[in-house]
């Protein structure tokens, strides 16, 4: 890892210092985001021998009320490789939600049977929710069009392993940022370091939320329904998936849904080593032929989520509520 992270010690791994919940990267200090990617930088040194015994003879139970790939199964295999049983809900049709049970009674279930839930809900603040009516941890793994705090810091682990530091870096966010978690996540998540340039880059209509905007003063923004306007500023494009199951009318998405694509032409009018990232599932957005250039990290960061994964449910192991 080129980041100064890389160099610091890690005390603990259940640190008395970690957040009793994961909901939202709202909560989190920069001195926290930097003690889960530290803490990332170590499970991925460990010996899988010996990391398997961090989560042992515990239960994480995930529960996954809207459609899931990467987050689902990294979560799981971060928590195997810790040593954790694994139970799991990805298909709402088939669990008691059908028969009418309500979202909290199917937590207070999982609150009974496991040590760390972690919980993807189509409404905002569902997480929030789960966390007050449960005594154990709860991490959310995305709520509806506001957070998705465990992809914010893997991709800030992404970052800091590719650039060795998030500070002064110029990034655009580019696609949905209206309906998009991901990107609202990162804002507050960047908004804790010095001098981050963000350049917003959206469909017209879909428009970082004015309150984010508001909430992130420390961030130098500059906005644009232009996609070329600062393209040659940047380090880092963080493309997004148009939202589609978000917007309340299919045909206002079938005007937007090829509003624009990153191909090679337009990545070389930006700076010698600019690096693509996504959150994941790519639609069109991104043309295949970037996939193998250096410029595209999408992969790789996704593969982060992992290591980023397991430093989570680790430090979230013996915390108080
Ligand atoms: C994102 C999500 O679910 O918000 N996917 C993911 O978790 N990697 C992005 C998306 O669905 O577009």
């Amino acid at each position: 890892m080129k980041g100064h992270l890389a160099a610091k010690p890690v005390k603990k791994a259940n640190s008395n210092h970690f957040l009793s919940d994961v909901i939202s990267i709202s909560d989190f200090s920069r001195q926290t985001i930097e003690l889960v990617l530290t803490q990332a930088a170590k499970l991925e040194k460990m010996p899988r021998e010996k990391k398997a015994k961090i989560l042992q003879n515990k239960l994480v139970a995930t529960l996954f009320l809207e459609p899931s790939t990467r987050t689902r199964l990294s979560f799981e295999s971060a928590a195997q490789n810790l040593g954790a049983k694994v139970v799991s809900l990805s298909e709402p049709q088939t669990s008691s939600l059908s028969k009418g049970e309500s979202f909290s009674d199917t937590i207070k279930m999982a609150n009974g049977y496991a040590d760390i839930i972690v919980v993807r809900h189509s409404f905002d603040g569902a997480a929030r929710r789960a966390a007050e009516v449960c005594t154990k941890p709860i991490v959310n793994a995305g709520d509806g069009a506001n957070q998705h705090p465990s992809q914010t810091l893997l991709d800030l682990y992404t970052i800091y392993k590719e650039f060795g530091k998030i500070d002064g870096l110029k990034i655009m966010m580019a696609g949905d940022l209206k309906y998009g978690r991901t990107v609202h996540s990162l804002m507050y998540a960047l908004s804790h370091f010095k001098d981050v340039t963000v350049y917003l880059y959206s469909p017209v209509g879909l428009e970082m939320p004015k309150y984010i905007i508001e909430e992130t003063k420390n961030l130098k923004i500059h906005q644009t329904n232009n996609l070329e306007k600062f393209i040659p500023n940047v380090d880092i494009i963080y493309a997004t998936r148009i939202q589609k199951e978000r917007f309340p009318d299919e045909l206002e998405y079938q005007k937007v849904k090829n509003a624009y694509v990153i191909t090679n032409e337009l990545i070389s009018k930006a700076k010698k080593g600019v690096k693509i990232m996504h959150p994941l599932p790519r639609i069109t957005e991104i043309a295949q032929e970037v996939d193998s250039t250096p410029a595209a990290l999408y992969f790789t960061q996704a593969a982060n989520g992992i290591p980023v994964r397991e430093a989570i449910l680790s430090l979230l192991q013996d915390v108080k509520k």
